[in-house]
């Protein structure tokens, strides 16, 4: 296997990611701690705290009872792990209902913690509430195609971009959103050539999850792509790691040196 080992030396910001677009494959990856944070550090352009922490750290079945408090917490413990890559805070469900509650949340992102962007899911729709955001100096990431706060009222995760006119809608509002000052886009669980032509469409960088390979870049949640989160797996998730499998192989050998009293021995006591 080949192992890409060049580092980022120098913080990466909104600028940095407006110039990789179909210049250099963006990648971003979720964190939700300083200690992972840490370990992602220098590796990855982007990092996002995002509301999926509700399903794979708080075990509940979707990301729709993420509140403020909880992504604030999380942000500030990543900023901590994290120096390099661009941190982009995830705005729960509920939170940006109306332009004067997304303002305010939002403007809670900057003052609290050093997260640089703030991710909001919708279309077209939310061009207004976006306009606001970006006219008072907030960074914002859009998210369109599955949008997993949708999962109650779409009545599940729905894959996008699988008709002519479901690819105008999502093309319509992408550019809404760059209109709106949105400096990327996540365009997640789209057929592939409705990735290819959101990203055509518009001059900011789009990152692909579950979206194919013609996006400028990708994300994966960490806990997945490292196969930690056992309780489903979609298509697109690529599994870099046997996560759990090792935790437990390991578990297995401390219980069994425990139980045996081979640990602690000699290296391991005073
Ligand atoms: O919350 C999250 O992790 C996300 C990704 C799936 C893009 O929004």
């Amino acid at each position: 296997m080949s192992i890409h080992t060049a580092k980022i030396e120098k913080k990466v910001t909104v600028t940095t990611i407006r110039k990789m677009k179909s210049a250099e494959p963006i990648t971003m990856i979720t964190a939700y701690d300083a200690l992972f944070a840490r370990l992602f550090d220098g590796s990855v352009e982007m990092i996002l705290v995002g509301d999926s922490l509700n399903m794979s750290f708080s075990g509940k079945p979707d990301t729709l009872s993420a509140n403020m408090e909880m992504m604030l917490y999380h942000t500030k413990a990543v900023c901590n792990g994290a120096k390099l890559p661009l941190i982009v805070f995830d705005m729960p469900f509920g939170s940006y209902t109306t332009k004067e509650r997304a303002l305010k949340n939002a403007t809670r992102v900057y003052r609290e913690t050093d997260a640089q962007a703030v991710k909001i899911e919708g279309g077209k729709e939310r061009a207004k509430i976006i306009q606001t955001l970006t006219d008072n100096s907030i960074a914002v990431v859009g998210h369109i195609g599955l949008m997993p706060q949708f999962v109650r009222s779409e009545g599940g995760y729905k894959v996008k971009g699988k008709d002519e006119a479901n690819i105008s809608a999502l093309v319509e509002d992408a550019k809404a959103i760059e209109a709106a000052g949105a400096f990327a886009l996540v365009v997640e669980g789209v057929k592939s050539e409705a990735a290819k032509a959101v990203t055509e469409a518009v001059s900011i960088p789009t990152i692909g999850i579950g979206a194919g390979v013609h996006t400028d870049g990708q994300v994966l949640v960490w806990s997945d792509m490292f196969g930690f989160f056992e309780a489903f797996k979609p298509k697109f998730v690529k599994e870099y790691l046997p996560g759990a499998k090792l935790i437990r192989e390991a578990l297995g050998k401390y219980v069994h040196e425990v139980k045996t009293r081979q640990f602690p021995d000699d290296e391991h006591t005073y």
